[in-house]
Order: structure tokens, then sequence, then C-alpha cells
């Protein structure tokens, strides 16, 4: 039968997306470990090469043996988010390499979740601005262009909830999620006339590394898969349309 076809029962058989994205390639920022290792993972099944960002060059390369003996592509690019140059030269880099970029996911973040606002260190402050949200703007100011050259692409921002909440004892990182929803908004506006879609993503607590998660069931929590997924789910989306928010939760409250 035929991708799309109805079966005999009337109902739709979904083109499968395995390999959709051959020929395309991914960036995925905070690839070497957590949630973003988990998408570039995810997203290295669907068959594009997926391009790794991140600073610790040996946690990188554990992500792409991951996806090389999995008989996925990938390629490793150390770079710092929060420094201009260093995105710069990544940009340059996939330029050279590639001339395309078709979907960038910007999951790169540091937390922080111990110390009310008025007793938290400017250099704390400026560490988690300048990765979680000044990071993004870097990324999107160097790699939009290859996209709007292209005429397509997709951007892909990971949020938070608590963008979308008060997190006592993290108002620095939820101020950085809260603005990174809205610099999401905002850009989807000015780039989907050039037929980009830009998405934010935005789970409840992942079982990682970035925060204890103090008193929860870490099996009942998001697992890193679960974000994966919805990125996976965002870039097969049919092109006519596009998912401009996700609020993702666990099934069983943890
Ligand atoms: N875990 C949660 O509960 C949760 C919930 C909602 C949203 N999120 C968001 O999900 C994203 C990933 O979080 P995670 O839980 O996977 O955290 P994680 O396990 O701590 O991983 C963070 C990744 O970001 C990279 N990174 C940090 N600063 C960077 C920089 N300046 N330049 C490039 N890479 C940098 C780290 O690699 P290097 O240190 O080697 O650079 C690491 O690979 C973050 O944006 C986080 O805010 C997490």
């Amino acid at each position: 039968m035929p991708p799309d076809a109805p079966d005999k029962n009337g109902d739709l058989i979904l083109m499968d997306t395995g390999r959709a994205l051959f020929g395309q390639v991914a960036i995925i920022t905070g690839a070497g470990r957590g949630i973003g290792a988990a998408i570039a993972r995810k997203l290295a099944g669907l068959g594009p090469t997926a391009v790794l960002v991140g600073r610790t060059r040996s946690h990188l390369e554990s992500t792409a043996k991951a996806i090389l003996e999995a008989k996925g592509k990938a390629e490793v690019l150390p770079c710092d988010v929060s420094d201009m140059n260093s995105v710069g030269t990544a940009a340059g880099h996939v330029e050279r390499a590639f001339g395309r970029l078709d979907i960038l996911v910007n999951n790169a973040g540091i937390g922080g979740f111990s110390t009310p606002l008025h007793e938290l260190p400017p250099d704390v402050w400026d560490g988690i601005l300048n990765t979680n949200l000044r990071g993004v703007y870097y990324m999107i100011r160097a790699f939009a262009p290859m996209m709007i050259r292209a005429k397509a692409g997709h951007i892909i921002n990971i949020s938070s909830l608590a963008g979308k909440n008060a997190l006592p004892k993290g108002a620095a990182y939820a101020a950085s999620k809260w603005g990174l929803n809205g610099l999401t908004y905002s850009v989807a506006e000015e780039l989907r006339g050039h037929n980009i879609r830009v998405s934010v993503v935005c789970p409840g607590s992942v079982n990682t590394e970035l925060s204890p998660h103090v008193g929860k069931d870490p099996l009942k929590m998001l697992q890193p898969e679960d974000v994966a997924h919805t990125v996976a789910m965002l870039v097969t989306q049919a092109p006519q349309s596009f998912v401009s928010e996700i609020l993702l939760r666990p099934t069983q409250k943890p």
C-alpha cells in the first residue's frame, strides 16, 4: 500500500517518518548529555547529520559515538553559546562543511535553583542569562541567515515550565526562560514569512543532572527521551502548519 493511503477501514495510513530528514543538517546545542544528547540521538535516527554543540568535547564525542554505532551521522563542534566569537566560528564551519542548516535546536542551558534573588551574585545572574537567553540570540543571529537564504528551516528552543510559572530561589533561571518564550514568539513572527518555523518546548522537571529535583520520584519525572520525542514530532510536522509552543508534563505527578 502506498504511504498516506486509506486502508480497508478507511483510516489513513500515515507516511513513515523514518529517515524523513535524510540529507538535512541539524544542530543541537548542549548535546553532550541530558536532554540535548537524547534530542541528538533521536533526530539522527531520522536521517540528518547531527551537529553536536557544547563546551566539553569528550561529552560530545560520547554522544557522537552512540549515533555512529546506530548507523547515524554526527559531527562534533565544540562551541560556547554564550561567546559570540565562538558561535560565529561554529557558523562559519557549518557554512563551509555543509552549506546548509535545516534544524537548529537551542537546548544548552544552565540551572540555578537554590538562592533567593536578593542574595544572588551578579556573576551567577550573568552566567544564567548569558547562556539561556543571550546564547539563543547569538545562535539565531549566526544561523538564521542560512535558513532565510534556503527559505526553509526549523528552530526549536528548549524553555521550561519555569518560563510559565513562578520559581522561588530560581528567579534568574525563570527570567531567562520567560525571556526565551517571549523571544521565541517574536522571532516566530519575524521568520514565518521566510518559511522558517520557530517553536518553543516547555518541559516540567526532567531527570537529568541540571538539578537535584529534591522530593521528586525520578522514575515518574519526564525523561530526556520524552523531550526528544516532542522535538521529533515538531520537525516532522506537515509543512503547511507548525506548533508554536508545547507544554510538556509527565503523565504521573512525580
Ligand atoms: N532538567 C530539567 O528539569 C529541565 C526542565 C525544563 C527545561 N530544561 C532545559 O533543558 C535544557 C537542557 O537541560 P538538561 O537538563 O539536559 O541539562 P544538563 O544535563 O545540565 O545539560 C546541559 C547541557 O548544556 C551544555 N551547555 C551548558 N552551557 C553551555 C554553553 N555556554 N555553551 C554550550 N553548551 C553549554 C552542557 O555542556 P557543557 O557543560 O559541556 O558545555 C550540557 O551538555 C536546558 O535549557 C534546561 O534549562 C531542563
